[in-house]
């Protein structure tokens, strides 16, 4: 498994994407989101090129049932299942051979979670009630990144309901989501790890494997370095634009 997160505006990347991915971008009504889109899509086929043999504008497409968009196996290429969160001005892509959910969001310090902890199991909403409030910010978002993580991993998104299934709140450590309610499909068991992706950002990893090692680079300079081949594996970090946080190997 390798995640890849990336902040910087590389200025326009509109040619790498698909007439619908233009068409997508074209209709944000604010600036911040088309950009957004923008980068973290092309980002997304930057990404998939290391490890296919196929250009980031010749990657294809398709979407699951619910949405969850899924590369079309290229001939002779592995089959990769990938997962993009976009935050803000950070974008984290997350790829394996099994399903995968990445989720990443700012944290907001002092945020009262208790509105949208509702949607939390009550069990969760015990947790999250008994911290300290200095601990209640922290806990929240860990425990809405895994959530989001583990629907985006299954693909059905919130057609899941969040009280479907319950998680960890309160600790970094790699932990396993627990079914508590029949809409949470119980075929596989996931298992979620946190992550800090940068100062200010926390986030998760869902998959159906018990990750031994992630490996992940924050890519914080062009989107597109011109320099790689397509299919040429994971660039060697290079000044100014990779940097690992990081790196020890995994599937
Ligand atoms: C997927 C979902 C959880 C997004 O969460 P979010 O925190 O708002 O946004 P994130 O930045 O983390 O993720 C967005 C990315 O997830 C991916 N995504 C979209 N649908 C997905 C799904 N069903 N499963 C997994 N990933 C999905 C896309 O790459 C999307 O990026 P894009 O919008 O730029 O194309 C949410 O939009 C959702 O549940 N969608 C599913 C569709 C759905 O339930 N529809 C309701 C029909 S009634």
């Amino acid at each position: 498994m390798r995640l890849h997160s990336w902040e910087d505006d590389p200025g326009d990347l509109r040619a790498v994407l698909s007439p619908e991915e233009r068409a997508r971008a074209d209709s944000f009504v604010f600036p911040r989101h088309r950009r957004q889109y923008v980068i973290s899509h092309a980002f997304v086929r930057q990404v998939l090129s290391w490890y296919v043999p196929v250009r980031p504008r010749d990657l294809r497409f398709g979407t699951g049932p619910h949405g969850k968009p899924r590369l079309d196996r290229p001939a002779g290429a592995p089959g990769l299942e990938f997962n993009l969160s976009h935050c803000a001005e950070l974008a984290l892509v997350g790829i394996a051979r099994e399903a995968i959910g990445v989720d990443v969001e700012a944290v907001r310090h002092g945020h009262d979670a208790t509105g949208v902890a509702h949607y939390f199991h009550p069990a969760e909403r015990r947790v999250l009630d008994g911290l300290p409030a200095d601990r209640r910010s922290g806990a929240f978002h860990r425990g809405w990144t895994r959530k989001e993580a583990v629907v985006k991993a299954i693909g059905a998104g919130l057609t899941i309901p969040l009280d479907a299934f319950e998680v960890e709140l309160d600790t970094d450590a790699p932990t396993v989501p627990r079914a508590r309610g029949p809409a949470f499909p119980t075929g596989r068991s996931w298992h979620l790890t946190h992550l800090e992706p940068l100062p200010g950002y926390v986030g998760a990893v869902a998959v159906p494997f018990r990750p031994a090692t992630i490996a992940a680079a924050l890519v914080t300079g062009p989107v597109l370095p011109p320099t790689r081949a397509p299919g040429a594996g994971i660039p060697a970090v290079q000044d100014g634009w990779a940097s690992p946080y990081e790196s020890p190997t995994g599937r």
